[in-house]
């Protein structure tokens, strides 16, 4: 009767997905995600929970406490301190992206010295080969290549469509139109903006992979692994990567057979919440209720005061009622208004009665919202979240603010835009009908690509032939080179020629004149 009503609830939501055949054999698969945020384990726990469920073993090696309650998913956390980004106060680093960067310049290499002298690492790489995939979050974990050697390994791209990634597998994505990693600018770009941003896709990347971060994190590993190739040639052998994005919430882009969408694949629908928490937004009848998240890596506490006091006193001044996860217990603050430490996020933004989401414009939570159609006030702390703040405003989902522009009296006046102002509501909806209206679920389309590989061992029917080119060939420097000289050379042939034939013409003419005379 449960799963009837579950399934009609889904066919009328536009979901109706066929099921996956059962899998040949039960696999085993290793997930590497050793330099991650939280919200990066995020995008690999429902992948890893639905092969879990396939009767698949998953080991995970990562840098938190296990999360996961299935029987099938082992966490092994190597307890590495370097690379935290919970424990940074990103507020502190805004304005300031050096800051950033220097912490990666840090840590990175920091890890790949350390990780694999770490017993239950060294013992997890030696029996790396009794798995049947290696899986590695394509951001930030080139340390963890040597587990790829010699294997079928895909990659998640936690970020979505990474264009460095793309041009490795292949697919040099055109800066005249792809966004490069951190910002995205109107379409069409202006010339202006396509100058920055070809500027922005290269430096990104030589940076990256060629100056700063790669060569120590190289340097590192060769020195414990002197026979193993570079790990930017490790890279270039992954079979396929599943990317945390999806042409109706980001950018429609060219993509190859081996570059799977698999974007919110976290999102599910909305689950009762507990009791308390239900008759408290309930509770707030038709002026309904603000929800106000800065997700796992900003934490509330981090907030600088003088912003907090804002929120409070803006909170103040609404007729809404407002849920606040925030880590501490705050003095001062009005009746109107929820403090949680936790809350259960996507069961929040699926109550019919919550009217807009204050976010800071993780990807995650821009993808639950974009899913659950809820409106967002956008603040964007860092990295990736100007760029999502502005995919909402772009799409009419919302609106964006600065933290510098921040006044009590433009929280409530944006806030009470988005409530009062319908068209907020109906763009999410439009937003959200063709993001569940797909073949199968982006869950079961990862788990599928993922088998597919290890079915097809390796499926090397995947790889693009452009993979396997230099910049000069790709570009086709070398052909147009030999087009420039072969024109040049027929120029240069033609005058002489033409040159000739004047001359001789010419020549006997006047020879027939002096003959005349
Ligand atoms: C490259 O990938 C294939 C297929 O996944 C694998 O069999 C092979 O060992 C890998 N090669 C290297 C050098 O890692």
């Amino acid at each position: 009767m449960k799963a009837a009503v579950l399934a009609l609830a889904l066919a009328l939501m536009g979901v109706a997905w066929a099921e996956l055949a059962p899998p040949e054999r039960s696999y085993k698969i290793l997930m590497l995600l050793p330099v991650s945020s939280k919200s990066h384990r995020n995008v690999f726990l429902p992948v890893a929970e639905a092969l879990a469920d396939r009767g698949h073993k998953i080991v995970m090696l990562v840098n938190h406490p296990p999360a996961s309650k299935h029987p099938n998913v082992l966490e092994i956390n190597h307890g590495l301190p370097d690379f935290r980004v919970e424990n940074l106060n990103m507020f502190e680093t805004r304005g300031n992206p050096a800051a950033v960067f220097g912490l990666f310049q840090k840590a990175l290499p920091a890890i790949a010295r350390k990780l694999y002298k770490v017993p239950k690492v060294k013992e997890l790489y030696d029996k790396r080969k009794e798995f049947d995939l290696i899986v590695i979050n394509h951001l930030f974990n080139e340390a963890a290549y040597p587990f790829a050697h010699e294997m079928p390994f895909i990659t998640i791209a936690t970020p979505g469509v990474d264009y460095r990634q793309s041009a490795v597998l292949g697919n040099v994505l055109n800066p005249s139109y792809a966004p490069n990693y951190m910002q995205s600018y109107p379409a069409p770009m202006s010339m202006l903006h396509r100058f920055v941003n070809t500027i922005q896709h290269i430096m990104f990347a030589v940076n990256w992979r060629h100056w700063s971060i790669v060569p120590a994190v190289q340097k590192e590993i060769s020195a414990q692994f002197p026979d193993l190739p570079l790990l930017l040639d490790i890279e270039r052998n992954q079979s396929l990567t599943l990317m945390n994005s999806h042409f109706t919430m980001n950018d429609v882009l060219p993509l190859l057979p081996s570059q799977v969408e698999v974007g919110a694949m976290h999102c599910r629908p909305g689950k009762p919440l507990p009791e308390d928490l239900e008759s408290w937004i309930s509770g707030a009848g038709s002026e309904g209720v603000v929800y106000f998240s800065l997700g796992s890596v900003a934490q509330g506490q981090s907030m600088p005061t003088k912003y907090r006091d804002m929120f409070v006193e803006a909170f103040k001044q609404l007729k809404q009622r407002v849920i606040w996860k925030y880590e501490e217990v705050l003095e001062g603050i009005s009746d109107n208004v929820l403090m949680r430490k936790w809350l259960p996020q996507q069961d929040i933004l699926a109550h019919p009665n919550v009217r807009v989401f204050i976010s800071h414009g993780g990807l995650l939570s821009t993808q639950e919202s974009f899913y659950h159609s809820t409106p967002v006030l956008a603040i964007p702390i860092f990295a990736d979240q100007p760029k999502n703040g502005m995919n909402i405003q772009n799409n009419g989902l919302g609106l964006m603010l600065e933290w510098e522009e921040l006044t009590v009296e433009l929280i409530v006046n944006s806030l009470q835009e988005i409530i009062s102002n319908p068209k907020y509501k109906a763009r999410a909806a439009e937003v959200r009908a063709p993001l569940r209206d797909q073949p199968e679920s982006p869950k079961d389309r990862a788990v599928f690509w993922t088998e597919y590989v290890i079915r097809h061992k390796g499926a090397p029917r995947l790889r693009s032939p452009a993979a396997t080119l230099s910049w000069v060939e790709f570009l086709m420097l070398d052909v147009l080179l030999a087009l420039h000289v072969a024109v040049v050379v027929a120029v240069y042939v033609l005058r002489r020629l033409v040159g000739a034939v004047c001359s001789r013409v010419l020549g006997s003419r006047s020879a027939g004149k002096r003959k005349r005379e």
